[in-house]
């Protein structure tokens, strides 16, 4: 093992959950869903929060605005193309930032995009990518300049187009593995390219942007900053458009467990990493994988005989990094039907969850109904309970009443009770099953031509008591939503998801799937 000895680089983690990420599809959030997470990001201390793509949707434009006059301390990004009315409009939103606020502009720099999705010449981009630039120049000097597909871009290009930007004022430049083809040593061999051709290069940081289609995303950004690059890309759990982007949570903690041979640091505060992904988890709807490296459930879960022989005699035999280094809290207290609002309240706080009094009130009624109904509640339960009874902040669907009949032998009926907007509306109709009975009836209340797209139940925790969980993937037009819904009767649980689907795609701020790959031209 190479023990290193020299001072570690600092490398900024520029996040960009709530604008790539939310490019994922059914990630897309409202404007209180992002700010709840742009404070759980500075909680994080991640050095720049791109906060949306402001000439995308009002929507998204509010979010920008509002996260930039909210959020003290990281700088604050806002994604645009290189004409003026993208730009214009992304200050619009990011001067409440003042000079914490980044315009991040971009453009398609390799032969296949150039050619085919800009029709425009190498010249032509170079011209627009060097005029956008000083666009933004007449803000702020914070800029930062993308070459979308930069991986698949010519040497020669790439090199022409980063120094022209650099001498236009961009003071990062970032350097895209947009559809995530690259390999380690390649891209380590791009960005030394850079290091040594460009020859304005000390007046800028070089930024990695990877996606992650071929699982190589965290590697390749491992070694483009060996490589010499100063900033990384990422995203809480890892999501992104298709296979997603570098996850945050893994990139800080390879970078944090082999300081030894990774002469590198972060500003990341690693025990807001589980707090984190559990927020984002809660929001969006979108479950991590069971076996995720860092956040996913089995990753601190020493299941095999041996393993837990050997974890128990000595820590380090089969442990690399601790669960408290990621804010795995072990719960030593399970809540039941006599824990107090006290009680409850502290165990929100240790998973992370930062409520106002109003929604801890609503919180703990369902708490308390809950524990009526089941023995034991988990922080499995306590996720649920955040993710139905709070992040619903918006609510244009209510479920007032379910009443189902079915069997073997009978069709099933389902009878709902919807207040939709202040009124309250009722219908009954048949179906070929319960759930499905019940959705019919929730289409035909709320006047939805939504398709719905998939629909998964899971159980929460074990146990016939255990809370039923559902998830449905709701598609309208060009947008795609994720509602979800917990209740330990699941046909409710399916009811809820729907609605909140149908509540998420008439209040959602997310960015159409027309405007493409990272909002194409
Ligand atoms: O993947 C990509 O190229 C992007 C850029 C806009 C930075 O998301
Ligand atoms: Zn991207």
């Amino acid at each position: 093992m190479t023990i290193n000895t020299t001072e570690p680089r600092t490398i900024k983690i520029f996040d960009t959950t709530l604008r790539d990420g939310e490019q994922s599809p059914g990630a897309s959030m409202n404007i209180e869903e992002k700010l709840r997470l742009a404070k759980q990001l500075h909680k994080l201390n991640v050095d720049v929060i791109e906060a949306g793509f402001p000439i995308a949707s009002e929507g998204d434009f509010q979010a920008v605005k509002k996260i930039a006059q909210t959020i003290k301390g990281p700088e604050i990004a806002g994604l645009c193309r290189t004409g003026f009315m993208d730009i214009d409009r992304a200050w619009e939103a990011l001067q409440y930032a003042e000079e914490r606020g980044r315009i991040h502009i971009f453009i398609a720099t390799s032969d296949i995009h150039m050619k085919y999705k800009l029709q425009m010449t190498p010249s032509q981009v170079l011209e627009s990518a060097v005029t956008g630039v000083k666009r933004a120049r007449s803000y702020t000097k914070n800029i930062e300049f993308s070459c979308e597909d930069a991986a698949r871009t010519d040497l020669k290009f790439l090199v022409e187009m980063v120094t022209a930007v650099i001498d236009a004022g961009a003071l990062t430049v970032n350097i895209p593995d947009t559809v995530g083809y690259t390999i380690p040593f390649e891209y380590f061999n791009i960005i030394r390219h850079l290091q040594d051709n460009v020859p304005n290069i000390d007046r800028a940081t070089i930024s990695v942007h990877c996606h992650n289609d071929l699982g190589l995303a965290v590697a390749n950004s491992i070694s483009a900053v060996q490589a010499g690059a100063g900033q990384i890309e990422c995203t809480i759990n890892g999501i992104g458009e298709r296979a997603g982007n570098c996850s945050l949570e893994e990139i800080v903690m390879a970078i944090k467990t082999r300081s030894d041979i990774l002469p590198f640091r972060t500003h990341v505060a690693t025990d807001q990493l589980t707090p984190a992904s559990r927020l984002l988890t809660a929001v969006t709807g979108i479950v991590v994988q069971p076996n995720k490296a860092i956040v996913g459930a089995n990753a601190f879960a020493h299941e095999a005989g041996i393993h837990q022989h050997g974890v128990l005699m000595e820590k380090s035999t089969y442990e690399i990094m601790t669960p408290q280094a990621v804010g795995l809290t072990t719960n030593a207290l399970v809540l039941g039907k006599h824990s107090g609002r006290h009680g409850f309240k502290k165990r929100l706080e240790e998973l992370g969850y930062e409520l106002t009094r109003e929604e801890l009130t609503k919180a703990f009624t369902r708490f308390k109904a809950l524990a009526d109904l089941k023995k034991e509640i988990f922080d499995e339960d306590v996720d649920a309970i955040v993710a139905d009874e709070v992040m619903r902040s918006s609510e244009r669907f209510k479920l007032s009443h379910l009443t189902v009949t079915s069997g073997s032998f009978a069709v099933a009926t389902a009878t709902v009770q919807i207040e939709i907007e202040g009124e309250q509306m009722r219908t009954a109709e048949l179906g070929d099953g319960p759930v499905d009975a019940t959705l019919k009836a929730i289409k035909k209340l709320t006047g939805s031509d939504a398709m719905l797209a998939q629909y998964n139940v899971g159980s929460i925790t074990s146990g016939t008591d255990a809370q039923g969980e559902v998830t449905v993937r709701v598609v309208e037009g060009d947008r795609t939503v994720i509602g979800r819904g917990s209740s330990t009767d699941i046909i409710e649980a399916s009811a809820k998801a729907y609605i909140d689907a149908l509540n998420r795609l008439h209040f959602g701020s997310g960015i159409p799937h027309s405007l493409g790959s990272c909002g194409a031209l």
